[in-house]
């Protein structure tokens, strides 16, 4: 039996938490959390409060309950350095030591990496740490994105068209940012549909999982503001109906070589979840980012599909066995939606902003998965934060099916909440495939 510590507090956590309890193995689960979840406070036998620079902290209390390997689920600790900090104590963990984070807290790291070991998938792109050069750069560019090195929390990169339209706007935006960073990276921006690929590695090998599609503007028909994700869905075949079987093979190609490169770049391998943001283009796909856990929302779409036991797959990522396990995962759809506060996303002084911190009643979600994100559970009831409230996933032979199965979720939900309506409806993924269509009918002939 295992002792296992799991670091995090969101519905990414509450459904690897699942997972783990999930287990044939029957592990004993231990959580360190910034703020109380009470879907993985229930499914833990301790759950401690703290912060996730308080590394003394998170060692302390995985050294008092004999923890044999720790699942670490947010980025901040990562950056932080905990996986560093556990194996002082001779305590492994499914994530990567802050070095290899880079992979997702710095983005010019992760550039210059694919850069220097020829790998497929970067855009025209390059790092800046002062304006010099900056605008004939631009002038190089169709269209650009802007991207602060380090973490932003999932709301730091300004694309053209969305968060800017010149390139006077572009500069002062550059110049702003090295006000505040160390470097802004400068990207040509694609267009392209975007689709998450979430792999395993245990420092050789590399595992891809059923293919998701993220949404992350707030309202529906993709409008609003960027949001962390208000929901995702992924299909029965865990591909993406937009994609071409090649795409898929590009993208876990580039990830294979990447985790080559790390190891080659570092000396360690990289133990835990290279999940790939990806685009596909007229070109081929392309290297958006990555991000070095799983996604918010899409762990929740990949893991309550898992046939073999997380358990497992896990101590097969701490020894460097991967290659020896068949990872295998339902053949279901799944469509999740984020359940938020109406004022999620907008304005402060937006007249619905006043839902953060309200009451909310969770009925009967029927066949539909929950997963807890940021809900402040009081005596008195469960009350919304100013952030993404709660997951509920629908899993079923057909979207459709899914898709009805978390609606029905959803509605049971009562409060001032919001949620998106359209993520997994037919005619949202008909549009990604036109939009798909047309983007490779100007494919040239020789392509
Ligand atoms: N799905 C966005 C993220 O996890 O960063």
């Amino acid at each position: 039996m295992s002792n296992i510590l799991l670091v995090g507090n969101g519905a990414r956590e509450h459904a690897m938490a699942e997972a783990i309890s999930r287990s044939g193995q029957n592990p004993f689960l231990f959580s360190f959390m910034k703020a109380n979840n009470p879907g993985i406070a229930s499914l833990s036998e301790i759950s401690k409060l703290g912060s996730y620079s308080d590394l003394s902290a998170i060692t302390g209390f995985a050294r008092d309950n004999k923890i044999d390997f720790a699942v670490i689920g947010p980025e901040d600790p990562l950056n932080n350095g905990v996986v560093d900090a556990l194996i002082q104590y001779g305590i492994a963990s499914i994530g990567p030591e802050k070095s290899l984070a880079r992979l997702e807290t710095s983005k010019a790291f992760t550039r210059n990496l694919v850069n220097k070991y020829n790998i497929p998938g970067n855009p025209k792109f390059k790092v800046y740490t002062t304006p010099d050069g900056l605008e004939a750069f631009l002038d190089q560019l169709d269209g650009v994105v802007l991207k602060p090195d380090g973490l932003t929390g999932g709301k730091g990169v300004l694309v053209q068209g969305d968060h800017f339209n010149s390139k006077d706007e572009a500069l002062k935006l550059c110049r702003q940012i090295l006000k505040e960073r160390s470097s802004v990276i400068v990207e040509e921006k694609f267009d392209g549909e975007e689709f998450s690929l979430q792999c395993l590695c245990d420092g050789k090998t590399v595992v891809g999982t059923p293919l998701v599609q993220d949404h992350k503007r707030r309202f529906d028909g993709d409008q609003g503001p960027n949001t962390g994700g208000m929901g995702s869905y992924s299909m029965p075949d865990h591909l993406m109906p937009f994609l071409k079987d090649s795409d898929v093979e590009e993208g876990l190609e580039i990830t294979r070589q990447v985790a080559a490169a790390l190891l080659k770049e570092t000396g360690k391998p990289y133990k835990g979840v290279m999940y790939g943001g990806f685009i596909a283009t007229k070109n081929g796909v392309k290297l958006l980012e990555y991000n070095a856990r799983f996604g918010d929302p899409e762990a929740m779409n990949i893991l309550p599909l898992l046939k073999t036991d997380f358990v497992d797959i896990c101590k097969h990522i701490v020894n460097g066995t991967l290659d020896t396990l068949k990872i295998e995962f339902d053949q279901k759809a799944t469509v999740c939606k984020y359940v938020v506060p109406k004022g999620y996303g907008l304005p402060a002084d937006h007249p619905d902003a006043a839902s953060s911190r309200a009451k909310i009643e969770v009925g009967d979600v029927g066949k539909a998965r929950l997963y807890y994100s940021s809900v402040d559970k009081k005596e008195d009831g469960l009350y919304l934060s100013s952030s993404r409230a709660i997951g509920i996933v629908g899993i079923a032979d057909t979207l459709e099916e899914a898709r009805n199965i978390a609606v029905g979720g959803v509605k049971a939900i009562k409060g001032p909440v919001a949620y998106r309506e359209d993520i997994g409806t037919r005619e949202l993924i008909q549009k990604r495939i036109n939009h798909m269509n047309k983007i490779r009918i100007k494919q040239p002939f020789n392509a």
